[in-house]
């Protein structure tokens, strides 16, 4: 094969966050708006790298693929030609043109869906032998090592694994995957994933902050990892930690965890009309434990609560992005129009939404 077209979809998280980097628990699903990548094969070891959405074509050879090296969104390509070569693939080189419907900045992956579509292109046109399971840590390793942002897990699982009509139940330690129906519209609910138009961004510095606190205090309670800390023993726990920050950090993770084993239950047995305090209490604790809600993001969860969602809550690495809320299907409009209300009233920048209906994941097109 020498050319062709793929794509990977962006995701939203259903609840399960920031466990992902603590060895716990997530629930995402994928979404219809996806990466696209044309690709064909050149007969010299460059990758011609192109973008519809983004200034800065670049043709990149194999020695300038060191990280720190390339700048701009071609980091995103550049990083999954780099981490197959370190991980010993012979990657075939290529002109790669993409285009994207993820909104950039909106806590919605879209740097992943560009990093999975364009990974799953390579592995195609090259036929290169890496089974789907091993594929979210090589897009990890292409996030953490060469763009340097230090996320964890879940965004690329999602976009790489992810099924139509399910949500992805994964264990972050064992990396065990669980497709679970999520047909929303069959009893008529959906999901509205409202766009707060508030940037986010995880360079920043505050995520890696969260998380070197979570390892600090697994260190000092002597775990693995967070994940290794249950709601029965949080209290005693707790009690061992230094200061408040840490122990509020550990409160959300510990209690995020139960709460996606909770949701899972109760969407295993149909129930997912009930799902909807277990949303806002993962809200309220990134508000108040976690600390990485901004007003824009709380003010949306708060209207659409108001305008009578089951519940609501920032999805994704936090300090601005999206929220979801869980409404009856008639009612996206209502609390659309609710949010963007609220948001006029409070000087903040409109916000958008949609409804979002579980997708599949990366695939090859044509
Ligand atoms: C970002 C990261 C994920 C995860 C979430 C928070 O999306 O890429 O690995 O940590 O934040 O749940």
């Amino acid at each position: 094969m020498d050319s062709g077209v793929w794509a990977a979809p962006g995701r939203v998280n259903l609840i399960g966050e920031h466990t992902d980097y603590n060895d716990g628990f997530v629930l995402p699903f994928a979404l219809p708006l996806r990466a696209y990548v044309t690709a064909s094969v050149l007969d010299s070891p460059q990758w011609m790298v192109s973008s519809r959405e983004e200034p800065g074509d670049a043709t990149l050879t194999a020695a300038e693929l060191v990280p720190g090296g390339v700048e701009g969104w071609a980091r995103y390509p550049a990083g999954v030609v780099w981490a197959l070569r370190e991980t010993g693939y012979d990657v075939p080189g290529a002109r790669l043109d993409i285009h994207s419907e993820v909104p950039v900045g909106a806590g919605l992956s879209s740097s992943h869906a560009l990093e999975c579509a364009v990974l799953t292109a390579l592995c195609d046109l090259g036929g290169l032998d890496l089974p789907l399971e091993e594929r979210p840590h090589l897009v990890q390793r292409a996030e953490n090592d060469f763009v340097g942002a230090p996320t964890g897990i879940m965004d690329q699982t999602a976009s790489l694994r992810c099924r139509a009509g399910h949500a992805l139940f994964l264990d972050c330690r064992s990396m065990a995957t669980e497709h679970i129906p999520f047909d929303l519209a069959a009893v008529d609910l959906a999901i509205l994933v409202i766009d707060t138009k508030a940037p986010h961004r995880h360079t920043d510095g505050e995520y890696g902050v969260r998380r070197r606190t979570c390892e600090e205090a697994a260190r000092i309670l002597g775990v693995p990892a967070l994940r290794d800390v249950t709601v029965a023993g949080l209290d005693a726990a707790l009690g061992r930690l230094p200061d408040e920050v840490s122990r509020r950090r550990v409160r959300h993770v510990v209690t995020e965890n139960q709460r996606v084993l909770d949701t899972v239950a109760l969407l295993r047995a149909g129930r997912y009309g009930e799902i909807g305090p277990l949303l806002t209490a993962s809200h309220v604790s990134m508000r108040d434990d976690y600390e990485i809600t901004v007003p824009e993001v709380d003010t949306a969860v708060s209207a659409a609560l108001d305008a009578g969602a089951y519940g609501a809550r920032m999805t994704g690495g936090g300090f601005g992005g999206c929220v979801l809320a869980l409404i009856d299907a008639p009612a996206a409009e209502k609390v659309g129009t609710a949010v963007a209300s609220a948001f006029a009233e409070a000087g903040f920048t409109a916000p958008a939404a949609f409804p979002a209906v579980p997708s599949g994941g990366a695939t090859r097109l044509s």
